[in-house]
């Protein structure tokens, strides 16, 4: 696919996103995050690519490689996902005040493919973190290199404080406040990734005015 996926995409199908939490553990929080960001996608008509961190995991950055084609095949991986969807959404831990750095690693084998498949894609960042702060310093530095490679960021973000007491036994969140706000925050994210997807599409189609009288000057716009 090209790097704009914005001109020849049927308006009307449902939106594709590329979902992950950037923890590695089992029984991570972001992980359990996440499974409610499938859920709200998906009541709101999208469709979810679910993959997981260790799908995306490479060996550390080594510039040696790159001229030789031996990009890991985890990067390649990671590649391909982004171009199959129209916007992802990452949920990630904060380790000492940043983001992990396997994520990091990740983001720079991929920002090595060319077309670079970070450019103009959206993306929704969240975290999960047992802290009062719910791990939110995490996403303001993956702004940084997210940015810096065109990726639309979307402006509100999704930090879930005091993560490890926030779920109910039934994986939701426990208070009912909270999880409008996230489904808000998804929802809002789905919006403007449609916006960007099809609004090239609008642009370029004849539209109809239902119950005007058929002239030539008044019949159809573009
Ligand atoms: C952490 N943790 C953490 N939490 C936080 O809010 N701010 C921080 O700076 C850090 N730093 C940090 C460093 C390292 C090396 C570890 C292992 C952990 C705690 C972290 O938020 C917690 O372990 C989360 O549960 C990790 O996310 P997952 O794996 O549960 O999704």
């Amino acid at each position: 696919m090209e790097n704009n996926p914005g001109i020849d995409i049927p308006y009307g199908r449902p939106l594709r996103f590329l979902v992950f939490s950037a923890s590695l553990r089992n029984d991570s929080l972001n992980t359990k995050l996440i499974r409610l960001v499938v859920q709200a996608i998906e009541k709101n008509g999208g469709h979810v690519d679910l993959a997981s961190m260790i799908e995306f995991d490479c060996p550390s950055y080594n510039q040696d490689l790159e001229p030789a084609g031996k990009q890991p095949e985890a990067a390649k991986e990671f590649r391909n996902r982004l171009l199959a969807n129209d916007a992802f959404v990452i949920s990630s831990p904060e380790y000492n005040g940043s983001m992990p750095g396997f994520l990091k690693n990740a983001i720079d084998w991929v920002s090595r493919f060319r077309p670079q498949p970070f450019n103009e894609r959206n993306l929704l960042l969240m975290s999960a973190s047992p802290s009062m702060a719910g791990g939110n310093r995490a996403l303001w530095s993956l702004r940084v290199p997210f940015e810096h490679l065109g990726t639309r960021v979307y402006p509100d973000m999704f930090s879930l404080a005091t993560a490890h007491k926030a779920f109910s036994p039934d994986g939701n969140l426990a208070d009912a406040t909270l999880a409008k706000r996230l489904e808000d925050n998804v929802l809002n994210f789905m919006n403007l990734t449609e916006s960007s997807i099809h609004y090239p599409c609008i642009k370029k189609a004849w539209v109809e005015f239902l119950g005007e009288k058929p002239d030539p000057v008044t019949e159809r716009v573009e």
